[in-house]
């Protein structure tokens, strides 16, 4: 099994988007059962709680459907996934703090290192700003999602 998990702060918006852009890449390959894909947020303040409603209808609109659960990172993602992908330089330090291994640290990317089209350091959190970002966050997931397929699999 292929496995990746998503990680961002809240787990409400980036992360369970990243993983609808990739679960929806994975199918239309034909290759969902091959694949894992999870998300998580180095917080807990919003577990059991849906996608923030803006990311689910920007989402909506260009045809994914994010229907995650927030729940927090936990020290066992680290043995049961072999990709663990943030979205900021915070999450990065937040996901290592928390590794034991030096199997566990090689784990780690950064989601915009995967992107080819767009020259990010990171995935910019949305969440205190208007509809663009929540846009620029979509493209910027689907560029890394392609990267992600092609360099990892
Ligand atoms: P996320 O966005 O990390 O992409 O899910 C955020 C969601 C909630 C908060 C911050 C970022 N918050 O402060 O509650």
């Amino acid at each position: 099994m292929k496995t990746v998990l998503f990680v961002c702060l809240g787990n409400i918006c980036r992360s369970p988007m990243a993983e609808a852009v990739l679960k929806k890449k994975v199918e239309e390959r034909g290759l969902e059962n091959q694949f894992e894909i999870d998300s998580a947020g180095t917080s807990g303040y919003h577990a059991g709680e849906p996608a923030d409603r803006r990311m689910r209808e920007h989402g909506e609109k260009r045809g994914y459907q994010v229907t995650s659960i927030s729940r927090p990172f936990k020290k066992s993602d680290f043995k049961d996934f072999g990709l663990i992908v943030v979205m900021d330089e915070q999450n990065m330090m937040d996901v290592k703090s928390m590794a034991d291994t030096e199997e566990d640290l090689q784990k780690l990317r950064m989601m915009t290192d995967y992107c080819t089209q767009y020259a990010y350091d990171k995935v910019p959190d949305p969440y205190y700003g208007g509809a663009q970002g929540f846009d620029l966050v979509i493209d910027l997931l689907e560029d890394a999602c392609e990267g992600l397929l092609e360099r990892e699999f």
